[in-house]
């Protein structure tokens, strides 16, 4: 159900003339059709004033975004071109692995006020239209590639009225938002553009989307920007009200706002693993010096944690699109650092195929060895420049026999990776095991029991890739514990 094909027939006909009645009935209620719509339920956040949103591309972004709007008592329609994603969405169903949101789904498709559709035409009654869609690193090149961005721009632009925003949350290379405002002017010449970037965190995005640490617009210093500032507003209604902080900034400052941030963190996290080389030739433990520089309220202990490394769809990618910008823009000296950023970071991955060499006796050819996690971090199932799966990939390419679990990443993993062999528990990952590797810190690894675990090993040897397990405890069950930046 809620294909295309269902819903393409709405605007002319009726929901008694297509086959998915229940959706359709869904999209009137949305765009203000001829079923009245649904009041919000008890317990929802009274909405000051209802605002129509579209949001184009409903990944783990746009998916969550629209969600959480349709929470926050707007009427909201999600767009995407894969049909798949927009049938499973209209099921209630999440197209990935995210607390709380196929619960967020389920309430909004309820109400009335939420639907989603492959067919973009729908969202020409929307006053406000966010664009979601990915910005993923172009193969072989450190530049974000645009098509996406372009692409919903390009739908949008025909049916943009006197008055609608486009808010801009992708994240782009600085100079982008400006370029799709002259598109939008041309267009429409009183539709205006805010760039708003998002900055949640995979497995905590439906908490990080209703409760924002702060709100950035990015705006041009006119009337117009102000107004389209306050339709903003309205939209954000619940967080203003709740006092979260909002930033207001020229477009060029909002973008880079978005990189700016990713690059600290990705900075903070290959700081400390840095910080670990140093722990591993001295001897020293990278965790309580965290502790230690984490006291000072300047640092912070937040993000300082060693292992193997950053991932994901945002940190590595953001970090190469940002230092290929800044060639562009001819300041490429002023990141440099982010290449050994990086270069730290894709080190540890080295590293931690170098140590599980060591524990098996200086080669890992024809050894069995188990991988704890495949997903980037744990509370998701993104497997994109995963170091988990990068480390285990990397052995069973020099020659081990690598079995990897993850409570939820094993079917993603398993697309990317199909030569490594999968196993649904823990338990059964470490069948005949001559090393494990904990990679992702899924709370069911960190509290594994080591007696137990030592039942099901050929040798005992555990390699803590995030710094999670109590060495101790491991040692204590007669198992060889090894850690990055630990003795
Ligand atoms: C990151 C940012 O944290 C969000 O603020 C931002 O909105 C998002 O990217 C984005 O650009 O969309 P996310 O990719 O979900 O969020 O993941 P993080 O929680 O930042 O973790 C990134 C990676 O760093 C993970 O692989 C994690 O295991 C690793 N990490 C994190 C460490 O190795 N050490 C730490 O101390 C913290």
């Amino acid at each position: 159900m809620g294909t295309a094909a269902h819903i393409v027939a709405i605007p002319g006909g009726g929901a008694e003339n297509v086959p998915n009645v229940e959706l359709c009935t869904s999209l009137y209620r949305v765009f203000g059709g001829r079923v009245a719509p649904a009041g919000p339920r008890p317990g929802l956040t009274p909405r000051l004033q209802r605002v129509k949103i579209s949001v184009f591309g409903c990944g783990y972004l746009g998916a969550v975004h629209a969600a959480c709007m349709t929470r926050l008592g707007h009427d909201v329609l999600g767009v995407d071109v894969i049909e798949d994603q927009v049938a499973a969405l209209s099921r209630g169903e999440a197209p990935f692995f995210e607390p709380g949101l196929p619960e967020l789904l389920v309430e909004g498709l309820d109400t009335g006020r939420l639907a989603f559709t492959s067919d973009a035409g729908l969202a020409a009654d929307a006053t406000v239209h966010f664009i979601c869609v990915g910005t993923p690193q172009k193969p072989g090149e450190n530049a974000a590639d645009l098509r996406y961005v372009r692409s919903a721009i390009n739908t949008l632009l025909p049916m943009l009225k006197p008055g609608d925003v486009v808010v801009g949350k992708s994240t782009v290379p600085v100079g982008t938002a400006e370029s799709l405002r002259e598109l939008i002017h041309g267009a429409q010449p009183e539709a205006e553009l805010i760039w708003n970037p998002e900055f949640l965190r995979e497995g905590f995005a439906v908490h990080d989307t209703l409760h924002p640490d702060r709100l950035v617009y990015g705006l041009a210093p006119t009337d117009a920007g102000r107004r389209a500032a306050a339709r903003l507003d309205e939209v954000y209604a619940t967080a203003l009200g709740q006092g979260t902080p909002k930033v207001e900034a020229d477009l060029a400052t909002a973008q880079l706002v978005k990189v700016a941030a990713n690059s600290f963190l990705a900075t903070k996290i290959s700081f400390i693993n840095a910080m670990a080389e140093l722990c591993e030739a001295t001897g020293a433990d990278v965790t309580l010096l965290a502790d230690a520089i984490g006291h000072d309220a300047r640092i912070g202990r937040k993000f300082l944690n060693a292992g193997v490394g950053f991932g994901g769809g945002c940190l590595p990618k953001d970090i190469r699109a940002f230092m290929a910008r800044a060639g562009e823009l001819g300041v490429d000296q002023a990141l440099s650092f982010l290449s050994e950023v990086d270069a730290i970071n894709m080190r540890r991955r080295v590293r931690m195929v170098d140590l599980a060499r060591e524990v098996c006796g200086g080669s890992i050819v024809g050894r069995q060895i188990a991988v704890l996690g495949a997903a980037f971090k744990p509370d998701s199932d993104d497997v994109r420049d995963s170091p988990a799966l990068s480390v285990a990939a990397q052995m069973q390419l020099q020659g081990a026999r690598v079995t990897v679990t993850d409570p939820q990443a094993i079917d993603n993993a398993r697309k990317k990776w199909p030569e490594l062999s999968f196993a649904p528990t823990a338990a059964e990952a470490v069948q005949g095991a001559e090393a494990v590797l904990l990679l992702t810190e899924w709370p069911e690894y960190v509290v594994l029991d080591p007696v137990e675990l030592r039942q099901n090993v050929t040798a005992p040897r555990i390699i803590d890739g995030r710094n999670c397990l109590d060495p101790v405890a491991w040692r204590a069950a007669g198992w060889t514990y090894r850690a990055l930046g630990r003795p």
